[in-house]
């Protein structure tokens, strides 16, 4: 008898323990967002709001609220908004007759970017004046929209002017721009997006919650351009979304960002292309791995684990970002100040490539005598040699999210600006355009307009 109780006493404890343990970890295997929650508070759809989400999820919310101060910088990035043209002054040459070459700060955390687009010095407001700003600059830049887009459709949305719109628009980046109320599901809200990838006949509905995870970045963090009068906002992805399909679309359309003074190249500007530089075949891509994995790692408050919404450089939090996959976060860490140095380095000698290039241009363009053909040839080959450079250096990462595709790039683009000046030479019929290294004897170099 007391035999049988001590075996029913232990086979009851087995069961108990293996019980608990099966629940534990099928609990650890839960993904947070499909743990039950209670909303404490119902919020409306498309609410712009963030502070009202934040009511239901405070600790998304509290981690999203630090991307207001962080000014941490790194190597290549960080939150401070430095500006490009002081670090490197090559850029205003570059980028000259464009307003970019007067203020060109780096990017700061997802609650400034209201803030940071109603102050840059590249906008344009004066009520006069046939080049001001459409209302299209504000389509990353706040919370508001996604309501806005509802209500008026995005054409409209474009077509107002900047300061029309401003007024309807008081949210910096919020929980709308990536999640739906109610589900908390991760969509597509941006209208330009959803056309760009129905115009390569996907359907994001579709789409795996891992590549979600990396497609609502693509949201913002894309390549664009403004089509047409109206300023419709528009991904140049109709031929895929490589440089080369990207140059092919813009060359078709014969778009221009704007005109090199005294050299007559349509050039074009690269936004942010995180996006299309990660996804083209980079070692993480194809390994599954998504921008919220390295930006937004799930980290832990006592009991809670949620996924951080204070998105910065994961190179401030590598233990977090990286050691979830990788053990040796000291060598993985290393890896990245390698890549960086090679590729900034890289791009650095590609700009003088450039620099020599629009030289010869404009000294081949001011020749009467010179050779229209060849010269046209120069001006092709300048435009794209400066866009690729460009997908590149506005890439934020240098070169991280993708380090053999940007040497590729940039490899392609100092050839193509070394083969614009020998043809500008060769236009000209004058050798003394085939000079070399010309920004290094530039004195004074040139300084950003303040
Ligand atoms: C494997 C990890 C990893 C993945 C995946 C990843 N990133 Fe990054 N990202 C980095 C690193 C490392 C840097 C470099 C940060 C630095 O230089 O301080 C970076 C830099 C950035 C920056 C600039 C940050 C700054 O401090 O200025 C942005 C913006 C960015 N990534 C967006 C994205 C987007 C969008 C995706 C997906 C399309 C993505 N990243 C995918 C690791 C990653
Ligand atoms: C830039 C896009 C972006 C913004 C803005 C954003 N989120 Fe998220 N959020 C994500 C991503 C990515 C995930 C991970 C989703 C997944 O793994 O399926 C996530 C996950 C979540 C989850 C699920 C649980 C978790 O932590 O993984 C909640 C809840 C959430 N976010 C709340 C919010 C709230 C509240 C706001 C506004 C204060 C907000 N989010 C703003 C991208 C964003
Ligand atoms: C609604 C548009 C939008 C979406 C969606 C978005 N971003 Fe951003 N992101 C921006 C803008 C705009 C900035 C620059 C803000 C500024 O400089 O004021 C930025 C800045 C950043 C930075 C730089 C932060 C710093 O402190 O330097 C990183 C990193 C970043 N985003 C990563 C991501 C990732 C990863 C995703 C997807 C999970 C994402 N973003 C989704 C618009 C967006
Ligand atoms: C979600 C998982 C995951 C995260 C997070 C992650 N990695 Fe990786 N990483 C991988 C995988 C998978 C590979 C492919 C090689 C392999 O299988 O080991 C890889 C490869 C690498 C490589 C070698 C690249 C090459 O071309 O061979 C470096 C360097 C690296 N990661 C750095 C980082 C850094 C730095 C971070 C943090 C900012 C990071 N990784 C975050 C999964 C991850």
């Amino acid at each position: 008898m007391k035999k049988y109780t001590i075996l029913i006493l232990t086979g009851i404890i087995v069961i108990l323990a293996v019980g608990l343990a099966g629940v534990l970890l099928f609990l650890k295997n839960q993904p947070p967002q499909e743990r039950g929650f209670q909303p404490l508070v119902e919020i409306a759809p498309l609410e712009p709001d963030s502070s009202k989400w934040g009511i239901n999820f405070p600790n998304q919310y509290a981690t999203f609220l630090k991307t207001k101060t962080n000014s941490a910088d790194t190597a290549y990035g960080g939150s401070s908004g430095f500006s490009h043209l002081e670090r490197d002054p090559r850029q205003v040459i570059l980028f000259a007759g464009y307003p970019f070459s007067k203020d060109y700060n780096d990017d700061r955390g997802h609650m400034n970017a209201l803030q940071d687009v109603n102050t840059t010095g590249r906008l344009v407001l004066d009520r006069e004046s046939p080049k001001r700003t459409p209302g299209t600059c504000y389509s990353c830049k706040s919370s508001n929209n996604p309501a806005l887009w509802a209500e008026m459709g995005m054409a409209e949305y474009d077509k107002t002017f900047f300061g029309d719109l401003g007024k309807r628009i008081d949210q910096p980046i919020g929980c709308a721009n990536c999640h739906e109320t109610g589900t908390m599901r991760l969509i597509v809200t941006n209208p330009a997006l959803q056309e760009a990838l129905e115009a390569q006949g996907k359907d994001w509905t579709t789409f795996t919650r891992q590549e979600m995870r990396t497609v609502v970045c693509a949201n913002c963090h894309v390549e664009y351009y403004f089509k047409g009068d109206g300023k419709y906002l528009t991904f140049p992805w109709e031929n895929g979304t490589r440089v080369e399909d990207m140059l092919a679309y813009y060359d078709e359309l014969q778009f221009k960002d704007w005109e090199y003074p005294e050299a007559g190249i349509p050039m074009l500007k690269a936004q942010h292309p995180e996006y299309e530089f990660y996804t083209a075949d980079s070692t993480h891509y194809k390994a599954g791995v998504s921008c919220a994995d390295c930006h937004m790692p799930y980290v832990r408050d006592g009991a809670a684990k949620f996924s951080s919404h204070d998105v910065h450089s994961p190179l401030l939090r590598p233990e977090q970002a990286c050691g979830q996959c990788h053990s040796d976060v000291t060598y993985v860490i290393g890896r990245v100040k390698v890549i960086q140095d090679e590729v900034y380095a890289t791009k650095i000698k590609t700009e003088d490539a450039l620099v020599d290039a629009i030289t010869a241009i404009k000294g081949a363009v001011a020749n009467p005598n010179a050779n229209p053909d060849l010269l046209t040839q120069a001006q092709a080959k300048y435009r794209h040699a400066q866009f690729m450079w460009d997908i590149v250096s506005a890439e934020n990462s240098m070169g991280f999210h993708n380090p053999e595709e940007a040497l590729r790039i940039l490899a392609e683009a100092t050839n193509l600006a070394r083969q614009a000046q020998m043809l500008a030479a060769q236009a000209a019929a004058d050798p003394s355009l085939l000079a070399v290294g010309i920004y290094d004897q530039m004195d004074p170099k040139p300084v950003p307009a303040k």
